[in-house]
């Protein structure tokens, strides 16, 4: 595996490649890899020739008082993992790297959907998700990027931001890795004190709860809403939302097949999120772990 810390690097390692009509599969991530992220890698494995990993904790994303500073950033450990995982090339530019001018004058913002949910809540991220992300695809210039449904607001917002940019990227998202306890895998997890982190598999309980009483056939969503803040309340938790969507998240309810469910709750000083796909006439557990939907390589 080749480690790229600078944009020319990282395109003279890329122009055999692209010289030679590789598919080039992209894999941003922020580092501290855990099976999530892997899970990521493997999933380009599986339709690319070229996987290209990149870890960057971008300073635009993080809002005032958030946990820019202590992010973990474990780039030794991350490049054994990514090793392991065959991946080809890591990416790891620094801030003067990706930021030649700061502040940057020019920010991408997918408007509407960047508001709303997680964004009502931490104003200016998803633009300093959707400004990296965009950097990113012209530097690496991928044929398809890989991105997980843990985080489902956005995968939403970057198909969005491809759609409506034209960049000729296939988008790829890839099913929520979880811990035994049923709690999706992140890096912030890490914060979790003991007794917090024994309690955070709430979080998934409470999106399987409503799952049910929506396979049951309710439809009050505002009530099912509400006893699902109640209960994460009472055990500690300050929600920030626990919303039921259609899909594309456009709708706050949704008439056909199928929801999701999203979660977003502070525990202690851990913002954490979750989501559940829900399915009628499927089980939503084996819903969630459904296989990526994407056409294998050829
Ligand atoms: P990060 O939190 O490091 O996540 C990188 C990618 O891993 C994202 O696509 C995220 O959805 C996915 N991921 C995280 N936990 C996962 C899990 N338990 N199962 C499956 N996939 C999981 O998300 C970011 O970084 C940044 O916002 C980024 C897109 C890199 C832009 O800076």
């Amino acid at each position: 595996m080749k480690t790229e810390t600078t944009v020319q690097g990282l395109n003279a390692s890329l122009t055999a490649a692209r010289l030679g009509r590789k598919t080039i599969g992209l894999v941003p991530t922020m580092g501290n890899l855990h099976s999530g992220h892997i899970q990521l890698v493997q999933e380009a494995r599986r339709y690319c020739d070229l996987v290209v990993v990149s870890i960057f904790v971008n300073p635009l994303q993080f809002g005032v008082g958030e946990d820019f500073d202590r992010y973990p950033r474990t780039l030794d450990e991350d490049r054994k993992l990514l090793v392991d995982a065959s991946c080809d090339i890591l990416f790891a530019p620094t801030v003067d790297q990706m930021y030649q001018q700061w502040p940057q004058a020019t920010l991408v913002t997918v408007g509407g959907l960047s508001e709303e949910l997680c964004g009502a809540h931490r104003p200016g991220h998803f633009s300093g998700v959707a400004t990296v992300v965009s950097k990113l695809f012209n530097i690496v210039q991928p044929n398809l990027a890989f991105f997980g449904e843990k985080d489902y607001q956005q995968l939403a917002v970057i198909r969005r931001l491809t759609a409506d940019l034209c960049f000729p990227v296939e988008i790829i998202g890839v099913p929520t890795i979880r811990a035994a306890d049923g709690l999706a895998l992140s890096s912030r997890n890490a914060y979790l004190s003991p007794e917090d982190r024994s309690k955070a598999p709430l979080i998934y309980q409470t999106l399987n709860w409503i799952a049910a009483e929506l396979l049951a056939g309710s439809r009050e969503y505002d009530n099912l809403s509400a006893k699902a803040v109640a209960t994460l309340k009472s055990q500690g938790f300050e929600p920030d939302y626990v919303e039921i969507r259609s899909t594309d998240l456009l709708h706050p309810e949704s008439t056909a097949k199928e929801w999701v469910i999203l979660v977003a709750a502070k525990l202690g000083q851990t913002r954490l999120i979750d989501n559940l796909l829900v399915n009628i006439g499927k089980d939503p557990e084996l819903r969630s772990k459904r296989p990526v939907s994407a056409s294998r390589k050829a």
